[in-house]
């Protein structure tokens, strides 16, 4: 039985799929920090966690620790650039089944044109595309497992990405635009 460690709560973890709808999309919004600001109803849904239970709280509340520390290192590298993110995302519910997303990240400004939070819109992603990415994002997962530390964790595993990246001769944006198209 697996805990989910990467916030204060402890559910345990199911290996069972919940499935976005077609024509659903979960939004949220969070400050700097990445502490939900808002969270639309889909969201509730999806997560099974109310809005009292996401407001406030860093968006880790749902971490699913199957994802590699190294696409939130590469997230946040991007973000905090200014610059907007697309990738696939394995979510964590609070009744300890997973959904998968393909989020988008955008940066958002205060009316003086300074940074002010990131919006995130998600969409049900293909399987297709979730056929591709699960083993990537396992292969880092074991490469984070035999790092001495998270730093050189995070690192190498994204390493790993880019040399699969550099494998196919594709940008990362362009390949996972590619694959979230391919359904
Ligand atoms: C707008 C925005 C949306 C995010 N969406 C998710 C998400 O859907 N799932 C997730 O696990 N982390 C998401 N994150 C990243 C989390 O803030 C956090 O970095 C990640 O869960 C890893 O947490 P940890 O470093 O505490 O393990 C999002 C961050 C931002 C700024």
């Amino acid at each position: 039985m697996q805990k989910n460690k990467s916030n204060d709560t402890s559910v345990t973890i199911i290996d069972e799929e919940v499935c976005m709808g077609d024509e659903q999309f979960i939004v949220s919004k969070t400050d700097l920090r990445g502490h939900i600001i808002y969270a639309n109803r889909t969201f509730m849904e999806m997560s099974a966690l109310s809005e009292d239970k996401l407001l406030n709280i860093n968006h880790n509340i749902i971490r699913h620790p199957d994802m590699p520390k190294g696409v939130f290192k590469f997230i946040w590298m991007t973000i905090k650039k200014e610059k907007e993110f697309f990738g696939f995302v394995k979510n964590l519910r609070s009744d300890g089944r997973y959904y998968w997303v393909f989020a988008n990240i955008t940066p958002e400004y205060d009316v003086n044109g300074k940074l002010s939070g990131y919006l995130s819109v998600r969409r049900k992603p293909p399987i297709s595309a979730l056929d591709v990415i699960e083993p990537i994002y396992e292969t880092m997962l074991e490469i984070e497992a035999s790092a001495s530390s998270n730093k050189i964790a995070e690192d190498n595993s994204i390493d790993y990405l880019q040399k699969q990246l550099k494998n196919l001769n594709v940008e990362y944006q362009d390949f996972v635009i590619g694959l979230f198209n391919s359904q």
